[in-house]
């Protein structure tokens, strides 16, 4: 079978024929004619796409003219370039356009016209993809007005693939780019790729890994060719390349023997090495730098701090328009479980906020969610909103290393819509985290959203077809932060299988209420971890109680949880704003998901559920199961609504779920009632 032919690999761009004649007439009155003076399909992208869609959506191709001739169509083209737009766009919407945004609305004036332009090719294969969501959602276009433009300036994958082929926390095969350290054969792939991405407004795209080997090392050396290759890929979709470096690499690569930031050699290395690039690929993005964190170098060996680190690589970045983003990833990953004193969820606020307004303009601090490590629930990190002086951007797992592996469903948009819709209350309220790292709340140059990718070489690219909505909620999201979990996720289910209303209410309430079923078996009230080390998947509740790693849960036989209070414990708390400090540090208003994160509560602790914290876990264990069997039996009424390909993916993955989420309630269930001596009040199946 042709892959490119498989509805799961084309993902959400399943232009399916729209089966409702009357809706499919109306279609192809406003399709079937496209006005533009861009001479033939095919000339551009966007046209060509455009011309595509609508082929596939209507079953008509449409026709291509360079003059309206009052008849009803489509007005495409670029703003400047489009003369017979003229007196059809506003000031204000003119105004509104950014270089990345596009115009869609309907008109009557001259004639029945549906114009779509934008600044740029990219704003105008954005408005493309716009367009045909809209027929994807079986939206009617006769009352059209939409100005849109991103709300962040960057939208990131950041891939973790390196270049033997491995891809770090990958669960999806392996990488489409590398092989044995050449590009693969296939780059065909590689533009289907960067397609999809574009379809969703993705502007940048880091090709390997954070931890950067010695083969790696060299793709900003004699293996810049390969990366040449993919921006040539990827620039037609609008998205531009940026490397992860390594920090020690004038050492490595360079003979030097330091890698200093303060010296002048290897100040120049860096110049010349940043020009070598920009001549072969001029719109390169920059670096994106993981420097003194989990052993990788960084400026700390040379007696230097994050600061100096960065801005040594901006100001060799900076005459080509280039970034620095730098990852606030940084703790000590060679803690004492015995040391009570070392919090790991501080370190990042307490190695980066002091150095607020010492970064140069173009460097940005790339921030996990959380102040740990991707967990299924965590606060949101402190230091949003606490470097007013500095760009900051948001970074997200997509592949799910601690949420289930693309094994277990986990839909993570309404985590990510949470920790977007945070209150920082750094300028008081209204001040999300949305509005921090699109650099609005403190008028920033630069400022954006970074995912880690969930994509491999599987047919389906992400394992688990419905792990692909992972990927689109991302670069939606990251388009439009205000957009609702529900809105994105009916548009995803809409695109990826048709328009039937049953399949699209059983996907949605799976993949909605998939994030909370997951927490419920899995680590409780916010503790995290329990996982196998390494690996990452399964129970193990002590597996990292002992590490150097600094994650810890602190069970006893009395109670749980990690004292994170300003009044006895680690004095965490004390990083957020005070609306939030005094929230989390009083047991009465810090909520239940959270509670085991900030405080250390005996087992019969009341929660705000009523319920004691034994109780609430044994009860979400068990909830946790029977709630996979339901999304087995919501899944199973699907079969013959969606193809036989897709069915048997997800119903293998829910099947292999199961089994995980038994094996953690059994695993947890246990661990607590040994711990305790506290029989579960309902009396179920506890093994002793
Ligand atoms: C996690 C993950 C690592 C990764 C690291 C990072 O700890 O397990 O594989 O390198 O995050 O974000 O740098």
């Amino acid at each position: 079978m042709d892959l490119m032919e498989t509805a799961d690999y084309r993902c959400w761009l399943n232009y399916g024929r729209v089966e409702d004649e009357a809706l499919c007439r109306h279609y192809r009155e406003w399709c079937s004619r496209i006005v533009t003076p861009i001479p033939a399909a095919g000339a551009t992208l966007a046209l060509s796409e455009l011309v595509t869609g609508i082929q596939q959506l209507t079953a008509v191709q449409p026709d291509i003219a360079v003059y309206p001739s009052g008849q009803q169509g489509i007005l495409f083209g670029l703003l400047e370039s489009a003369p017979f737009s003229a007196g059809l766009v506003t000031p204000e919407e003119k105004a509104e356009l950014n270089e990345e945004g596009f115009l869609l609305k309907t008109v009557s004036q001259p004639g029945p016209y549906l114009l779509l332009t934008a600044r740029t090719e990219q704003g105008l294969l954005y408005g493309v993809f716009g367009l045909l969501r809209l027929l994807q959602s079986r939206r009617r276009l006769d009352r059209l007005q939409m100005v849109e433009t991103p709300k962040n300036p960057i939208r990131m994958l950041n891939h973790w693939d390196n270049l033997d082929g491995s891809v770090e926390r990958g669960y999806a095969g392996n990488s489409f780019f590398y092989r044995n350290n050449e590009l693969t054969a296939n780059l065909e792939r590689v533009r289907d790729y960067a397609r999809l991405l574009a379809s969703i407004g993705i502007n940048r795209i880091v090709v390997n890994n954070v931890n950067v080997h010695p083969e790696e090392t060299k793709l900003i050396d004699c293996r810049l060719g390969m990366v040449e290759k993919l921006a040539e890929i990827f620039r037609p979709y609008g998205i531009r390349l940026m490397l992860s470096i390594n920090y020690a690499s004038p050492m490595e690569i360079g003979g030097l023997p330091t890698a200093d930031p303060l010296d002048p050699e290897v100040r120049q290395w860096w110049r010349q090495r940043v020009e070598v690039i920009y001549k072969r690929i001029p719109d390169f993005g920059g670096f994106l730098v993981k420097a003194d964190s989990e052993h990788r170098p960084g400026p700390f060996t040379y007696g230097r701090n994050h600061a100096e680190g960065a801005n040594m690589l901006a100001e060799a970045l900076a005459p080509y328009g280039g970034v620095v983003i730098w990852r606030c990833f940084v703790y000590n990953c060679q803690q004492d479980w015995r040391d009570r004193k070392t919090d790991r969820a501080r370190a990042a606020y307490d190695h980066f906020q002091p150095l607020d307004g010492a970064f140069a303009s173009n460097v940005i601090l790339q921030i996990k969610n959380g102040p740990m490590d991707f967990q299924v629930r965590e606060p949101v990190s402190p230091l949003f909103g606490a470097m007013p002086a500095t760009n900051q951007m948001l970074e997200l797992q997509i592949t799910q290393e601690y949420t289930g592996q693309q094994i277990d469903l986990c839909y993570l948009a309404p985590q990510w819509k949470e920790v977007l819709d945070f209150d920082t209350y750094a300028r008081g309220e209204g001040s999300f985290v949305k509005r921090v790292v699109n650099g609005s709340l403190f008028q920033r140059p630069y400022g954006g959203m970074a995912g880690v990718a969930n994509v491999g070489d599987d047919p389906n690219w992400t394992g688990h077809p419905l792990a692909q909505a992972n990927l689109y909620a991302f670069g939606r999201l990251s388009w439009d932060p205000d957009l609702s979990v529900e809105e994105i996720t009916e548009e995803w289910v809409k695109a990826t299988f048709g328009p039937d209303p049953e399949v699209g209410a059983t996907i949605s309430r799976m993949l909605l209420s998939s994030w909370r079923i997951y927490e419920n078996y899995t680590a409780p009230l916010g503790i995290g971890w329990m996982v196998n080390p390494g690996f990452h998947y399964g129970p193990n509740v002590d597996g990292y109680e002992y590490s150097r790693w600094g994650t810890y849960h602190r069970a006893t036989c009395h109670g749980i949880g990690v004292d994170r209070t300003m009044a006895s414990g680690t004095g965490y708390t004390g990083q957020y704003f005070p609306e939030n400090a005094r929230r989390y540090e009083d047991v009465a208003t810090c909520p239940d998901e959270l509670i085991l994160f900030f405080h250390h509560l005996p087992y019969t602790h009341r929660l705000k559920n009523g319920k004691t914290i034994i109780q609430h876990i044994y009860d979400t264990h068990f909830a946790g199961v029977e709630q996979v069997k339901e999304l087995i039996q919501s899944w199973g009424r699907l079969k013959g609504k969606v193809d036989e390909r897709r069915f048997r993916q997800v119903e293998e993955r829910l099947t292999k779920q199961l089994v995980a989420a038994e094996e953690w309630r059994d695993v947890i269930n246990t661990y607590f009632y040994r711990k305790t001596g506290i029989p579960d009040q309902h009396r179920r199946k506890i093994y002793p």
